[in-house]
């Protein structure tokens, strides 16, 4: 190798490192290269949401669904075999919710070039949609890479459960994110407050007939099985309080919901969030900067994908993934 070639290599070398060698994460990450981004997925947020708003509760399941297996790294997005998508959990995606995601990404790539991940939207467009829905503003870190593979099936299976009635497995999944104390799981659990359900998730709670709520979701459920619940009986299109005070009076959809009313650490933290949205809001705000900063164990690594559903490398075939191993 002559010295021009050598010098070459390792400038080419360089130049295909640096993309992983990610700059630390900020909120203002974009301001420079992409200062439009805010603007363009806050009008599509809300252009989406003022059609429809249950794509409010869409976004925020996609968000964590993105975010708790191996932290906000995009990996939610992607499909194909051994994808996210293809394992359980998936059948609670909107697919409208991914779709609208890659639609921003479009329109900003489109505005500032290939500069902002699938991640970076996902979790403006979360942010933008709790707002919209009447929520608080909270700060969100941008700069992370597009995983290049999904996570591992055993990763994305810790996502928590419906059915789960211990608030200590409940509690042993959000611990391991960093969302280290009670209330983070409370408050987060209150992103139900514009959620809705299909029967199949509340079968185990229904089919109990225990009181006088399972037995209206029971006969709901029997006369029209692919109704959607609203998971906030109250105020079901507003991100407010009215989840909490709804599992006041046992009115829960999930098992999980009602796990943390009647549990003896977490009833009196429903309790306070019942009595005032403002200690929810303020809460919310603390565990979702949480949330957005859950770790990445192999640390940011990966690329600004040009479709959020594949890999750059793709070749436009449907992705197989091998089944990761951790
Ligand atoms: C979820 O994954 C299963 C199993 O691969 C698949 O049959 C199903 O169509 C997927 N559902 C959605 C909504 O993509
Ligand atoms: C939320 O706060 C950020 C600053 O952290 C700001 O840029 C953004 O415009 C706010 N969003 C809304 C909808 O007010
Ligand atoms: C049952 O259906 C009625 C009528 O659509 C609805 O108002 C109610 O919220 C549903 N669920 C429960 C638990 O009452």
């Amino acid at each position: 190798m002559t010295m021009a070639t050598a010098m070459v290599a390792a400038v080419l070398l360089l130049l295909t490192i640096s993309p992983a060698a990610a700059a630390a994460l900020s909120p203002h990450f974009h301001a420079d290269s992409c200062p439009e981004l805010e603007s363009i997925v806050r009008t599509s947020v809300e252009a989406a949401l003022e059609e429809e708003i249950a794509l409010a509760a869409g976004l925020l399941r996609v968000f964590f669904h993105d975010c708790f297996p191996q932290g906000c790294d995009g990996s939610v997005f992607l499909t194909g075999r051994n994808s996210e998508q293809s394992l359980g959990p998936n059948l609670t995606l909107q697919p409208r919710a991914l779709q609208l995601v890659d639609a921003i990404r479009a329109k900003a790539h489109a505005a500032c070039g290939p500069t902002v991940s699938c991640a970076d939207i996902s979790a403006l467009a979360t942010r933008d949609a709790v707002v919209f829905s009447g929520g608080p503003n909270y700060t969100v870190p941008l700069g992370n890479l597009d995983s290049l593979t999904p996570a591992s099936a055993k990763a994305v299976m810790t996502l928590p459960s419906p059915i789960t009635s211990s608030v200590a497995a409940l509690f042993e999944a959000f611990r391991t994110r960093g969302l280290v104390e009670l209330t983070d799981l409370v408050a987060l659990s209150g992103v139900h407050t514009v959620g809705r359900a299909g029967c199949r998730f509340f079968a185990d709670r229904s089919a109990k007939q225990d009181d006088t709520f399972s037995k209206k979701l029971a006969a709901n459920c029997s006369v029209e099985p692919d109704r959607l619940q609203n998971l906030d009986v109250i105020t079901p299109d507003v991100f407010d309080n009215g989840y909490f005070k709804a599992l006041m009076f046992n009115q829960g959809v999930f098992t999980s919901d009602m796990a943390l009313v009647k549990d003896k650490d977490t009833a009196p933290i429903v309790k306070r969030f019942a009595g005032s949205k403002d200690k929810f809001f303020k809460q919310f705000v603390k565990s979702m900067e949480k949330l957005v900063n859950a770790p990445r164990p192999d640390g940011n690594v990966g690329e600004i994908r040009r479709s959020c559903s594949s890999p750059n490398g793709d070749d436009g075939e449907k992705e197989d993934f091998a089944v990761a191993s951790a």
